[in-house]
């Protein structure tokens, strides 16, 4: 592998700061910014960063410095927003279960608006938002279109909890326009996650129009569609790029031309997954049967997805002498589970010592992360131009016990 993450040698991050560590490449961020809003805000379309892909005070801080806005779904997000500068015009709120602290946020305009879930969030807001001015509110709706990868399909929508059913819209916009302490201003539609092709957002963008227009008759002053995140990137760093996302911007923006819509996306994953890398050492490599285990000093407690969903993630041995032929194994961590990070080629003296990267781990990992074990979640390492600093400290066993009471 390149043997260096933001310019700075990976043996210089695990000297200072151990394993197993999470490190962001910022450079490699900004310039995932730049080629979003190349794209989409060149063509005047807004793009939202979704802060449950990765949060912690020093992204906010980068982030607060671009153009993005910020969707947040909790009020542990919506604080560390608010800690790390970003202006409360440029947050807003997502959420199937929302609780009565973070509705009240709301209607306090700690952030700009609310995307109303279901039924329920909507009489709970308009109750507490009742006698002072309205609180601008988008709806999600479920359109009925399932993406992922190159599929995507109509349903009747009965595959997800999230949105508000096609059904039952029309007269959701009927309650709204009894409720004037809500304006709705904007609808909303995310139909999955690591879609690399355009025809299933600008299909469901099409839906919205036709749903915008409905609530526009009813006097309703919609005028921003949100297209939802979801886009997807390639397996490994070698390979072209998943999702042409110049393509994808001109077709969301030849779809609402000559309308009175205003486009936006909301991406996690695309624009922080490939700026990271956890780089754990390599504890032991065993050999039971036929297979080769190789054992590090994490797993699925800083990364749960490849036992979740079967996530995959490019493994890379840093300092590798490459002359060994490469020799499959099974990337396992340290829990006390059955859990495996991937099925990856290693060199044939790979051994105990050794550092290994596993890379693309921007996005829902360390936001994913627990304590299983009583382990502790890794520092976050911020590294670009040659340089890195220290963003989230790693917890040692006293902070894993801070919340007991004994
Ligand atoms: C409402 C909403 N928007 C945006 C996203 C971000 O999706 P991705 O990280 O795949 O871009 C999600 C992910 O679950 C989501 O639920």
């Amino acid at each position: 592998m390149d043997e260096s993450i933001g310019g700075v040698p990976v043996r210089e991050l695990a000297a200072t700061y151990g394993t197993p560590l999470h490190i962001i490449d910022t450079d490699e961020l900004g310039l995932e910014v730049d080629r979003f809003e190349r794209a989409f805000g060149g063509r005047g379309i807004t793009v939202g960063y979704a802060a449950k892909a990765f949060l912690c005070i020093g992204l906010v801080e980068f982030i607060a410095q671009t153009k993005l806005r910020l969707d947040v779904c909790s009020l542990g997000e919506l604080l560390t927003a608010e800690r790390g500068g970003m202006p409360a015009q440029r947050i807003y709120f997502h959420g199937c279960g929302k609780t009565d602290l973070e509705l009240a946020a709301i209607v306090e305009r700690r952030v700009a608006f609310d995307v109303i879930d279901n039924a329920e969030e909507l009489e709970r807001l308009a109750f507490l938002a009742a006698g002072g001015p309205p609180v601008d509110v988008m709806l999600r709706i479920n359109t009925g279109i399932e993406a992922h990868t190159h599929e995507y399909v109509r349903t009747g929508g009965e595959n997800t909890k999230f949105g508000i059913a096609a059904a039952d819209v029309l007269n959701t916009f009927g309650v709204l326009a009894a409720r004037p302490q809500l304006r709705l201003i904007g609808l909303h539609s995310h139909i999955g996650s690591g879609i690399i092709d355009a025809p299933p957002f600008v299909d469901n963008l099409g839906l919205l129009v036709e749903w915008a227009d409905a609530a526009r008759a009813q006097g309703h002053p919609v005028t921003q569609l949100i297209a939802g995140g979801g886009m997807g990137i390639e397996a490994t760093p070698a390979d072209a790029r998943a999702l042409d996302l110049d393509v994808l911007a001109a077709e969301l923006a030849a779809r609402v031309a000559g309308t009175p819509y205003r486009v936006a996306i909301e991406p996690g994953r695309a624009l922080i997954a490939r700026a990271g890398s956890t780089l754990y050492g390599v504890v032991a490599v065993k050999r039971q049967g036929r297979r080769r285990f190789v054992i590090v000093d994490g797993g699925m407690a800083d990364n749960p997805r490849p036992a979740l969903y079967g996530a995959h993630h490019h493994l890379d041995v840093v300092d590798s002498a490459a002359i060994e032929p490469a020799h499959p194994a099974t990337l396992c961590g340290r829990s006390c589970e059955n859990d495996r990070l991937g099925d990856v080629m290693v060199p044939g003296d790979l051994r105990a010592g050794d550092l290994v990267a596993l890379r693309t781990t921007g996005a829902y990992t360390y936001s994913m992360a627990s304590n299983y074990n009583r382990f502790g979640r890794p520092p976050v390492v911020f590294a670009a131009n040659g340089s890195h600093r220290r963003v989230v400290r790693g917890e040692r066993p006293e902070d894993v016990l801070r919340n007991d009471l004994g």
